[in-house]
Formats: C-alpha cells, sequence, structure tokens
C-alpha cells in the first residue's frame, strides 16, 4: 500500500515535469531577417537577427507541459517595430524530453520547422513541404 503511494507520487512528479528539449534556427539567406517565438506558455523570446546564409540560434524550452500551447515562430525583413506585420509564421504543439526541432527562416516566405529529432511535435508544422 505504500509503495504504491511512492510508485503514484513518482508517476505525478513525471508527468508533471517533463519538457526540455532545444530548437534550433537557421537562415536561408544572407539578407536581414528578424525572428521571434512566442513559447507555450504564451511569453515571447527576444527579438533575434539573421544577417548572413547559414548562421544559427540554439534555444532550450524548459517547462511544465508544453504541449498545452503551440509553440510560434515568426520572422520579418524589417525590425518588427509597430505596423510592421511578420512575412508569415509556423506554429505546432511541441512536448519531449532532450530532443530538437529545426527551422529555417527565409528571405520572403515565413518560418518553417524542417524537422524534429527525440521529441513530440504535433498539432502544427512540423516538416518542411507539410
Ligand atoms: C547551435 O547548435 C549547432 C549544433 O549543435 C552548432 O553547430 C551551432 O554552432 C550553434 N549555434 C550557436 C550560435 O551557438
Ligand atoms: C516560458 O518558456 C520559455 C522557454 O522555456 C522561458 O524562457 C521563459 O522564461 C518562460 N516564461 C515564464 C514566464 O515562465
Amino acid at each position: 500500500m505504500k509503495i504504491l503511494r511512492i510508485f503514484s507520487f513518482i508517476s505525478v512528479f513525471v508527468i508533471m515535469d517533463c519538457c526540455k528539449f532545444n530548437a534550433q534556427v537557421r537562415s536561408e539567406t544572407d539578407r536581414d531577417v528578424w525572428a521571434q517565438f512566442t513559447w507555450f506558455n504564451k511569453t515571447d523570446s527576444e527579438i533575434f537577427k539573421f544577417s548572413k546564409y547559414g548562421e544559427t540560434k540554439n534555444f532550450t524550452i524548459t517547462g511544465t507541459i508544453c504541449n498545452l500551447s503551440p509553440t510560434i515562430l515568426k520572422s520579418w525583413e524589417q525590425f518588427p517595430k509597430k505596423g510592421v506585420n511578420p512575412v508569415g509564421q509556423t506554429s505546432a504543439h511541441l512536448e519531449g524530453m532532450g530532443g530538437t526541432i529545426y527551422y529555417k527562416v527565409f528571405p520572403k516566405d515565413g518560418p518553417a520547422a524542417v524537422r524534429s529529432e527525440g521529441m513530440l511535435c504535433s498539432w502544427g508544422q512540423c516538416r518542411l513541404g507539410k
């Protein structure tokens, strides 16, 4: 009985403390592109800028239950001040421990999730060409 209770405590703990994964964003252009994440917890990341083809930025996402809300990546061709619309966005529900999701930003199109490895991606755009 006591052992059972300890086990259920452990499994609740595992379910509650469960996401940590990486996101890598890579630029596919030599033009300047700005981008920003809105995380699953509704907070925005800093605005980050790319100025070279192949430039990457890495992020670590941690939380409890990351897939309740989508993680969104937007990109802009100019610094995103008021009145400047993003060129597009990509969105998906993400969850996992230790995996990585790869994104690309493009000069004229919105950003895209290219693939995810070792983690879950659902309810959204998770692969290039989809
Ligand atoms: C991001 O991670 C990749 C792969 O681990 C690495 O090659 C790249 O240099 C990193 N980029 C930055 C800006 O740290
Ligand atoms: C939301 O999640 C991001 C990514 O893990 C984290 O950097 C940020 O601090 C979180 N914000 C809050 C208010 O917990």
